[in-house]
């Protein structure tokens, strides 16, 4: 029988660290480090989630949420700073858990990983189709909506509806394709369901990032850095114009009153709202899976971890604010909570003569909704990227087959382990829905970030000596705060959510017992 508590020796690790024979080139300084973690963090949680969280859950007071998951992700990150300036190795959490709580804790955090990484990538690239589909309709053409969504959902087509630029009432009779791409033929009925076949979009926007990365890393973080310019600047642009629009009747009652229901407004509202918007949050810690690629890891970690995390939770905050503050939390109810950017941009402008709302910048629906598009495939990418780092250390130690870590001859990239993440990520991004896999990655990750926080605390004890680049301040008060936080996020999620939680982690277990133990090379 494995030993399940065996820890991998520090020394090990730093060998393994500091040794470029496994084939992963050190090409990253500290401006791509911090490059890569706000091209992972700016995306879906706050272009999508951000409005659902404010309708349902916390009213404006989503600012408060955000503060919440900050104060949260900034105690988790705070440790994840320590492990990764100590242990540069490409595995982040996973690898930090084999060196201090042992191999069966360790490979709970790595399977628990996918979570964060796979399942969080299928998250943005649903949301990323979604977009797609706003962003053609804008344009003039409409997207067979079947097509673009999990059999798990239904649609309900809109009353009216358009073939060939004629509006059509229900009742009357049609041939051609409607609006959502259906091919009508007889009574247009209105208001009828329609349900999903797959998310086609999704899987396409996932295997063109796949391909990317077994490009190479290099040449990946030379795109994401542009495209992190162009998705900070968005928020910018944005927070800067709607700043003006701002109306202080929308901040009124700043936290709603609670509706009888927990987690919907009131106090358990907000921190309920903190746990979904957590989501925003998610990605600082990808930096610390390309720890093998940095070329100054002990120095260029923490910064790559904290500046990105510090500088998201800035611009959240004042998008928040201005997003609830030029319209009503109310307005983000049902679909408009998708894409709450585009509803806030519509409240940007002057009452007309006839009582309705004469944009002021009609341009800046478009070019934002573009570059989300643009943003929300680095963030798959570097999310994708991370799960194939991890999974990589995993091989390396004999817990998952040795294919997660061959490296590609030519592009030095763990290829294999590239294409076959792709196909998993894209099963979940094609059948299932959105809000699913987004609440499975945040209670993932959240799992992950407390396991992070007590690991720390077990490292301080056990190896007191060994050499950090940097340190955690105020410990044990700064990762016992991040495993309270964490945990009161976790607490306020949805029962469902933890029962697959519960699922997840016990087919990881069966499959511990049944290869990773056995196959260990640390026996
Ligand atoms: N933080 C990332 C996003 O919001 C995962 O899309």
């Amino acid at each position: 029988m494995a030993n399940l508590w065996i820890r991998k020796p520090l020394d090990l690790l730093m060998k393994e660290a500091s040794g470029e024979e496994k084939g992963l080139k050190r090409t990253l300084g500290p401006t791509s480090l911090v490059a890569l973690g706000i091209g992972a963090i700016i995306g879906a949680g706050l272009f999508s989630i951000t409005g659902g969280a404010a309708a349902n859950n916390a009213g404006p007071a989503v600012t408060i949420s955000f503060v919440i998951a900050a104060i949260g992700c900034a105690f988790a990150g705070l440790c994840y700073a320590e492990f990764a300036s100590m242990i540069p190795v490409a595995g982040s959490a996973y690898t930090y858990s084999y060196a201090t709580m042992g191999q069966f804790v360790a490979w709970i955090i790595g399977w628990d990983l996918v979570l964060e990484y796979a399942v969080g990538a299928a998250t943005v690239a649903i949301s990323w189709s979604r977009y797609l589909v706003k962003f053609c309709h804008n344009l003039g053409f409409e997207l067979p909506i079947q097509w673009c969504m999990s059999p798990w959902l239904t649609t309900k087509m809109k009353y009216d509806t358009m073939v060939d630029g004629v509006i059509v009432k229900a009742g009357e009779t049609i041939k051609g394709i409607i609006e959502g791409g259906q091919l009508v033929e007889g009574v247009w009925q209105g208001g009828q369901h329609l349900t999903g076949n797959m998310n086609i979009p999704a899987v396409i926007i996932v295997v063109l990032m796949s391909l990317l990365l077994v490009k190479g890393t290099k040449e990946s973080a030379f795109i994401n850095g542009i495209i992190v310019a162009l998705k900070v600047a968005v928020v910018l642009i944005f927070i800067i114009l709607g700043w003006g629009f701002i109306n202080s009747d929308n901040y009124v009652p700043y936290i709603p009153q609670n509706t009888g229901d927990f987690g919907s407004f009131g106090m358990s509202g907000v921190v309920r709202a903190a746990g979904i918007i957590f989501f925003a949050y998610i990605g600082f810690d990808a930096v610390s899976t390309a720890a093998q690629e940095a070329k100054n890891p002990r120095r260029d970690m923490p910064i790559g971890i904290l500046v990105s995390l510090a500088i998201c939770t800035v611009l959240y905050i004042l998008f928040a604010h201005v997003m609830t503050g030029v319209a009503n939390y109310t307005a983000f109810q049902g679909q408009d909570g998708i894409a709450p950017v585009a509803v806030a941009i519509e409240h940007m402008g002057t009452m007309g003569a006839d009582g309705k709302m004469v944009p002021a910048y009609p341009w800046l629906n478009n070019a934002i909704i573009l570059a989300i598009l643009a943003g929300y495939s680095s963030v798959i990418m570097v999310m994708l990227m991370g799960q194939s780092r991890v999974f990589f250390s995993m091989s390396q130690d004999g817990l998952v087959p040795k294919m997660f870590s061959d490296v590609h001859p030519t592009f030095s990239t763990p290829a294999k382990s590239n294409l076959l993440f792709m196909a998993f990520v894209s099963l979940f991004a094609a059948f299932v829905p959105a809000d699913i896999v987004g609440e499975m990655t945040s209670i993932g990750t959240l799992f992950a970030f407390i396991l992070v926080c007590i690991g720390v605390l077990v490292m301080r004890k056990k190896m007191p000596d060994a050499p950090r680049a940097f340190k955690t301040p105020l410990v044990p008060l700064v990762p016992i705060l991040g495993v309270l936080t964490c945990l009161s996020m976790m607490l306020a999620l949805d029962i469902w959510t933890w029962i697959r939680l519960i699922v997840w982690m016990g087919l990881g277990m069966i499959i511990y017992f049944v290869y990773g133990a056995k196959n260990a090379k640390l026996q």
